[in-house]
Protein backbone atom coordinates (compact mmCIF):
# COMPACT_ATOMS: atom_id res chain seq x y z
CA UNK A 1 0.00 0.00 0.00
CA UNK A 2 0.95 3.91 -0.93
CA UNK A 3 -0.02 5.79 2.27
CA UNK A 4 -0.15 9.62 3.10
CA UNK A 5 1.18 10.10 6.57
CA UNK A 6 0.27 13.87 7.70
CA UNK A 7 2.40 14.81 10.95
CA UNK A 8 5.01 12.14 9.99
CA UNK A 9 8.09 14.35 11.06
CA UNK A 10 6.29 14.06 14.71
CA UNK A 11 6.25 11.59 17.52
CA UNK A 12 3.37 9.12 16.55
CA UNK A 13 3.72 9.69 13.19
CA UNK A 14 7.46 8.85 12.68
CA UNK A 15 6.90 5.82 14.38
CA UNK A 16 3.90 4.97 11.88
CA UNK A 17 6.06 5.53 9.32
CA UNK A 18 8.90 3.43 10.82
CA UNK A 19 6.07 0.50 10.91
CA UNK A 20 4.86 1.07 7.49
CA UNK A 21 8.57 1.00 5.62
CA UNK A 22 9.57 -2.03 7.43
CA UNK A 23 6.43 -4.19 6.59
CA UNK A 24 7.29 -3.35 2.68
CA UNK A 25 4.46 -0.10 2.30
CA UNK A 26 5.54 3.00 0.77
CA UNK A 27 5.23 6.26 3.24
CA UNK A 28 4.55 9.69 1.83
CA UNK A 29 5.20 12.14 5.02
CA UNK A 30 3.20 15.89 4.83
CA UNK A 31 4.71 17.65 7.28
CA UNK A 32 5.18 21.64 7.79
CA UNK A 33 8.15 21.05 11.26
CA UNK A 34 6.11 23.16 13.18
CA UNK A 35 6.16 20.65 15.74
CA UNK A 36 7.71 18.00 13.98
CA UNK A 37 11.60 17.37 13.49
CA UNK A 38 13.34 17.11 9.56
CA UNK A 39 16.14 14.37 11.16
CA UNK A 40 12.48 12.10 12.30
CA UNK A 41 11.39 11.69 8.49
CA UNK A 42 12.57 8.39 8.06
CA UNK A 43 14.85 8.26 4.29
CA UNK A 44 12.62 5.39 2.96
CA UNK A 45 9.57 7.76 2.69
CA UNK A 46 8.89 10.92 0.19
CA UNK A 47 8.85 13.97 2.03
CA UNK A 48 6.91 16.77 1.01
CA UNK A 49 7.50 19.90 3.57
CA UNK A 50 3.94 21.52 3.41
CA UNK A 51 1.01 22.21 5.63
CA UNK A 52 -2.13 19.98 5.45
CA UNK A 53 -4.00 23.24 4.90
CA UNK A 54 -2.32 23.59 1.03
CA UNK A 55 -4.31 22.01 -1.04
CA UNK A 56 -2.11 21.86 -3.74
CA UNK A 57 0.90 20.24 -2.11
CA UNK A 58 -2.20 17.81 -0.45
CA UNK A 59 -3.25 16.97 -4.25
CA UNK A 60 0.57 16.17 -5.00
CA UNK A 61 1.36 14.13 -1.99
CA UNK A 62 -2.08 11.97 -2.03
CA UNK A 63 -2.08 11.08 -5.53
CA UNK A 64 -1.79 7.45 -5.82
CA UNK A 65 -2.16 6.72 -1.99
CA UNK A 66 -4.61 4.25 -1.23
CA UNK A 67 -5.39 5.82 2.46
CA UNK A 68 -4.51 8.99 4.58
CA UNK A 69 -3.33 8.46 8.22
CA UNK A 70 -3.64 12.29 9.90
CA UNK A 71 -1.51 12.75 13.10
CA UNK A 72 -0.73 16.53 12.14
CA UNK A 73 -1.96 19.03 15.08
CA UNK A 74 -1.46 20.74 18.16
CA UNK A 75 -1.49 18.58 21.08
CA UNK A 76 -0.89 20.71 24.30
CA UNK A 77 -4.22 21.06 26.29
CA UNK A 78 -2.75 23.72 28.74
CA UNK A 79 -2.12 25.73 25.60
CA UNK A 80 -5.46 25.24 23.86
CA UNK A 81 -7.27 27.21 27.05
CA UNK A 82 -4.99 29.90 26.38
CA UNK A 83 -4.65 29.87 23.00
CA UNK A 84 -7.86 28.02 21.51
CA UNK A 85 -7.40 30.13 18.08
CA UNK A 86 -4.57 27.72 17.04
CA UNK A 87 -6.68 24.75 18.05
CA UNK A 88 -9.49 25.28 15.87
CA UNK A 89 -7.31 26.91 13.41
CA UNK A 90 -4.88 23.79 13.05
CA UNK A 91 -6.78 20.90 14.44
CA UNK A 92 -10.19 21.81 12.96
CA UNK A 93 -9.58 24.19 9.83
CA UNK A 94 -6.45 22.85 8.71
CA UNK A 95 -8.28 19.52 9.10
CA UNK A 96 -11.30 19.92 6.91
CA UNK A 97 -8.99 21.60 4.13
CA UNK A 98 -6.89 17.96 4.24
CA UNK A 99 -10.10 16.01 4.04
CA UNK A 100 -11.82 18.03 0.86
CA UNK A 101 -7.94 17.84 -0.68
CA UNK A 102 -8.23 13.98 -0.04
CA UNK A 103 -11.81 13.51 -1.30
CA UNK A 104 -11.05 15.11 -4.45
CA UNK A 105 -7.89 13.22 -4.91
CA UNK A 106 -10.92 9.99 -4.81
CA UNK A 107 -9.20 8.46 -1.46
CA UNK A 108 -11.56 6.88 0.91
CA UNK A 109 -9.94 5.58 3.36
CA UNK A 110 -8.92 8.08 6.21
CA UNK A 111 -7.46 7.30 9.62
CA UNK A 112 -7.75 10.23 12.32
CA UNK A 113 -5.45 10.59 15.42
CA UNK A 114 -8.11 11.18 18.16
CA UNK A 115 -7.78 11.23 21.94
CA UNK A 116 -9.22 10.09 24.99
CA UNK A 117 -9.86 14.18 26.05
CA UNK A 118 -12.92 13.89 24.12
CA UNK A 119 -14.91 12.07 26.65
CA UNK A 120 -13.53 15.08 29.53
CA UNK A 121 -14.05 14.31 33.00
CA UNK A 122 -15.25 10.12 32.81
CA UNK A 123 -18.52 9.58 34.61
CA UNK A 124 -17.22 5.42 34.64
CA UNK A 125 -14.14 3.82 34.36
CA UNK A 126 -12.99 1.75 32.32
CA UNK A 127 -14.36 4.37 29.40
CA UNK A 128 -16.14 2.52 26.20
CA UNK A 129 -16.53 4.48 22.96
CA UNK A 130 -19.98 4.60 23.81
CA UNK A 131 -19.68 7.36 26.71
CA UNK A 132 -20.64 10.74 26.44
CA UNK A 133 -18.31 12.59 24.99
CA UNK A 134 -18.10 16.08 26.55
CA UNK A 135 -14.42 17.60 26.09
CA UNK A 136 -13.48 19.79 29.29
CA UNK A 137 -10.79 22.16 26.87
CA UNK A 138 -10.07 23.28 23.43
CA UNK A 139 -8.07 20.37 22.90
CA UNK A 140 -10.72 18.27 23.02
CA UNK A 141 -13.40 20.11 21.48
CA UNK A 142 -11.50 20.25 18.10
CA UNK A 143 -10.70 16.68 18.25
CA UNK A 144 -13.95 15.96 18.54
CA UNK A 145 -15.83 18.65 16.13
CA UNK A 146 -13.15 16.73 13.23
CA UNK A 147 -14.58 13.69 14.46
CA UNK A 148 -18.08 14.55 14.10
CA UNK A 149 -17.29 16.47 10.47
CA UNK A 150 -15.76 12.71 9.59
CA UNK A 151 -19.23 10.52 10.35
CA UNK A 152 -20.80 13.64 8.35
CA UNK A 153 -18.46 13.24 5.41
CA UNK A 154 -18.61 9.60 5.75
CA UNK A 155 -22.50 9.34 5.23
CA UNK A 156 -22.65 11.79 2.16
CA UNK A 157 -19.47 10.80 0.01
CA UNK A 158 -18.97 7.35 1.24
CA UNK A 159 -15.92 8.44 3.10
CA UNK A 160 -14.37 5.09 5.01
CA UNK A 161 -13.34 6.42 8.48
CA UNK A 162 -11.31 5.80 11.91
CA UNK A 163 -10.66 7.73 14.64
CA UNK A 164 -8.27 6.27 16.92
CA UNK A 165 -8.47 7.64 20.63
CA UNK A 166 -5.28 7.30 21.98
CA UNK A 167 -4.78 7.34 25.92
CA UNK A 168 -1.62 8.50 26.99
CA UNK A 169 0.84 7.53 24.63
CA UNK A 170 4.44 7.04 25.79
CA UNK A 171 7.96 5.30 25.15
CA UNK A 172 9.46 5.00 21.61
CA UNK A 173 11.05 2.04 19.39
CA UNK A 174 13.83 1.78 16.47
CA UNK A 175 15.58 4.69 17.48
CA UNK A 176 13.14 6.99 17.13
CA UNK A 177 12.11 9.63 20.03
CA UNK A 178 10.08 11.52 21.91
CA UNK A 179 10.93 15.27 21.52
CA UNK A 180 7.95 17.74 22.39
CA UNK A 181 8.84 21.39 23.09
CA UNK A 182 7.98 22.05 25.58
CA UNK A 183 7.58 18.95 26.95
CA UNK A 184 4.69 18.49 29.32
CA UNK A 185 4.34 14.84 29.46
CA UNK A 186 4.57 12.82 32.60
CA UNK A 187 7.38 10.15 31.32
CA UNK A 188 10.17 11.68 29.62
CA UNK A 189 10.02 14.46 32.18
CA UNK A 190 10.53 11.99 34.93
CA UNK A 191 13.47 10.34 33.19
CA UNK A 192 15.02 13.68 32.67
CA UNK A 193 15.02 14.40 36.41
CA UNK A 194 16.29 11.25 37.10
CA UNK A 195 18.78 11.70 34.58
CA UNK A 196 19.89 15.03 35.87
CA UNK A 197 19.35 16.32 32.99
CA UNK A 198 15.65 18.05 33.55
CA UNK A 199 14.86 19.67 36.98
CA UNK A 200 12.70 17.74 39.59
CA UNK A 201 9.44 16.33 38.63
CA UNK A 202 6.29 18.44 40.08
CA UNK A 203 4.08 15.75 41.22
CA UNK A 204 0.76 17.20 40.40
CA UNK A 205 -1.85 16.38 43.45
CA UNK A 206 -0.93 13.93 46.01
CA UNK A 207 -4.99 14.29 47.31
CA UNK A 208 -6.82 12.98 44.21
CA UNK A 209 -9.27 10.03 45.27
CA UNK A 210 -7.25 7.25 43.71
CA UNK A 211 -5.57 4.11 46.53
CA UNK A 212 -2.19 6.24 46.20
CA UNK A 213 -3.66 9.65 45.75
CA UNK A 214 -1.94 10.20 42.49
CA UNK A 215 -3.86 10.48 39.34
CA UNK A 216 -4.39 7.08 37.09
CA UNK A 217 -3.84 6.80 33.82
CA UNK A 218 -3.31 4.71 30.71
CA UNK A 219 -0.47 4.52 29.19
CA UNK A 220 0.31 2.76 25.78
CA UNK A 221 3.58 2.27 23.84
CA UNK A 222 3.53 4.58 20.53
CA UNK A 223 4.45 0.46 18.86
CA UNK A 224 1.63 -0.39 19.63
CA UNK A 225 -0.16 2.47 19.20
CA UNK A 226 1.20 1.84 15.29
CA UNK A 227 0.73 -1.69 14.85
CA UNK A 228 -3.29 -0.37 15.92
CA UNK A 229 -3.22 1.88 12.69
CA UNK A 230 -1.95 -0.31 10.43
CA UNK A 231 -4.67 -2.77 11.62
CA UNK A 232 -7.10 -0.55 10.94
CA UNK A 233 -6.49 0.47 7.67
CA UNK A 234 -5.74 -2.96 6.35
CA UNK A 235 -9.53 -4.22 7.42
CA UNK A 236 -10.59 -1.47 6.05
CA UNK A 237 -8.56 -1.69 2.19
CA UNK A 238 -9.82 -5.50 2.98
CA UNK A 239 -13.38 -4.37 2.65
CA UNK A 240 -12.67 -2.31 -0.04
CA UNK A 241 -11.94 0.79 2.09
CA UNK A 242 -15.08 3.36 2.20
CA UNK A 243 -15.96 1.11 5.84
CA UNK A 244 -17.37 3.50 8.89
CA UNK A 245 -15.32 1.84 11.19
CA UNK A 246 -16.05 4.94 13.52
CA UNK A 247 -14.42 5.68 16.62
CA UNK A 248 -12.04 3.27 18.69
CA UNK A 249 -10.20 3.47 22.17
CA UNK A 250 -6.33 2.58 21.74
CA UNK A 251 -5.55 1.80 25.55
CA UNK A 252 -4.28 -1.06 27.42
CA UNK A 253 -7.29 -1.20 30.01
CA UNK A 254 -5.15 -0.79 32.68
CA UNK A 255 -4.31 2.37 34.92
CA UNK A 256 -1.20 3.50 36.23
CA UNK A 257 -0.89 6.17 39.19
CA UNK A 258 1.69 9.03 38.52
CA UNK A 259 3.82 7.50 41.85
CA UNK A 260 3.72 3.89 40.15
CA UNK A 261 5.24 5.51 36.67
CA UNK A 262 8.21 7.30 39.05
CA UNK A 263 9.27 3.95 40.50
CA UNK A 264 9.33 2.39 36.84
CA UNK A 265 11.56 5.00 36.02
CA UNK A 266 13.86 4.68 38.81
CA UNK A 267 13.57 0.94 38.10
CA UNK A 268 14.35 1.80 34.76
CA UNK A 269 17.37 4.33 35.07
CA UNK A 270 18.32 2.76 38.22
CA UNK A 271 18.24 6.78 40.16
CA UNK A 272 15.76 8.22 42.33
CA UNK A 273 13.41 10.72 40.73
CA UNK A 274 13.60 13.88 42.77
CA UNK A 275 9.91 15.00 42.90
CA UNK A 276 8.45 17.96 44.53
CA UNK A 277 5.07 17.29 45.50
CA UNK A 278 2.56 20.47 43.72
CA UNK A 279 -1.00 21.08 43.13
CA UNK A 280 -3.30 19.96 41.10
CA UNK A 281 -2.66 20.81 37.09
CA UNK A 282 -6.06 22.14 36.15
CA UNK A 283 -8.20 20.42 33.84
CA UNK A 284 -6.32 17.15 35.12
CA UNK A 285 -9.14 14.18 35.61
CA UNK A 286 -8.44 11.82 38.75
CA UNK A 287 -8.61 8.42 36.68
CA UNK A 288 -8.67 7.54 32.39
CA UNK A 289 -8.37 4.66 31.43
CA UNK A 290 -9.64 2.70 28.51
CA UNK A 291 -11.95 -0.02 27.83
CA UNK A 292 -9.96 -1.84 25.32
CA UNK A 293 -12.46 -4.33 24.27
CA UNK A 294 -13.70 -2.67 21.23
CA UNK A 295 -9.88 -2.32 19.46
CA UNK A 296 -9.75 -5.84 20.43
CA UNK A 297 -12.80 -7.47 18.70
CA UNK A 298 -12.74 -5.35 15.92
CA UNK A 299 -9.02 -4.72 15.22
CA UNK A 300 -7.98 -8.29 16.70
CA UNK A 301 -5.77 -5.24 18.19
CA UNK A 302 -4.71 -5.25 21.97
CA UNK A 303 -1.72 -3.48 23.46
CA UNK A 304 1.14 -5.55 24.27
CA UNK A 305 3.98 -3.68 26.08
CA UNK A 306 3.73 -3.30 29.52
CA UNK A 307 4.78 -0.24 31.80
CA UNK A 308 8.01 -1.21 32.27
CA UNK A 309 8.51 -1.67 28.97
CA UNK A 310 7.36 1.57 27.82
CA UNK A 311 9.72 3.44 30.51
CA UNK A 312 12.57 1.03 29.67
CA UNK A 313 11.98 2.01 25.94
CA UNK A 314 11.58 5.83 26.56
CA UNK A 315 15.13 5.59 28.48
N1 LIG B 1 2.11 14.89 35.61
C1 LIG B 1 2.82 15.30 36.73
N2 LIG B 1 3.90 16.08 36.53
C2 LIG B 1 4.32 16.49 35.29
C3 LIG B 1 3.60 16.05 34.16
C4 LIG B 1 2.48 15.25 34.36
O1 LIG B 1 2.47 14.98 37.87
O2 LIG B 1 5.30 17.23 35.20
C5 LIG B 1 0.93 14.03 35.81
C6 LIG B 1 -0.34 14.67 35.28
O3 LIG B 1 -0.94 15.48 36.26
C7 LIG B 1 -1.15 13.44 34.91
C8 LIG B 1 -0.11 12.40 34.49
O4 LIG B 1 1.12 12.86 35.05
O5 LIG B 1 -1.82 12.97 36.04
C9 LIG B 1 0.05 12.28 33.00
O6 LIG B 1 0.24 13.57 32.45
P1 LIG B 1 0.69 13.83 30.94
O7 LIG B 1 0.83 15.31 30.79
O8 LIG B 1 1.85 12.98 30.61
O9 LIG B 1 -0.54 13.30 30.10
P2 LIG B 1 -2.08 13.71 30.17
O10 LIG B 1 -2.80 12.56 30.80
O11 LIG B 1 -2.31 15.04 30.75
O12 LIG B 1 -2.40 13.91 28.64
C10 LIG B 1 -2.57 12.88 27.74
C11 LIG B 1 -2.18 13.36 26.34
C12 LIG B 1 -3.11 14.43 25.88
C13 LIG B 1 -4.54 13.99 26.03
C14 LIG B 1 -4.79 13.58 27.45
C15 LIG B 1 -6.20 13.18 27.71
O13 LIG B 1 -0.88 13.85 26.34
O14 LIG B 1 -2.86 14.72 24.52
O15 LIG B 1 -3.91 12.50 27.77
O16 LIG B 1 -6.49 12.05 27.04
F1 LIG B 1 -5.39 14.98 25.73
Amino acid sequence: MRILVTGGAGYIGSHMTQLLLERGHEAVVIDDLSGGHRDAVLPGATFVEASIADAKAVAGAVAGCDAVVHFAGRIQVGESVTAPRKYFRDNLVASLALLDAVLDAGVRTFVFSSTAAVYGDPESTPIVETHPTRPVNPYGETKLAFERALASYGRAYGLGWAALRYFNAAGTHGGLRERHDPETHLIPLAIAAAKGSGPPLRLFGTDWPTPDGTCIRDYVHVRDLALAHLAVIERMRSGGGGENVGSVNLGTGRGASVREVIAAVEAAVGQEVPVIDSPRRAGDPAVLVASADRAKSLLGWSAQASLYDIVRSAV
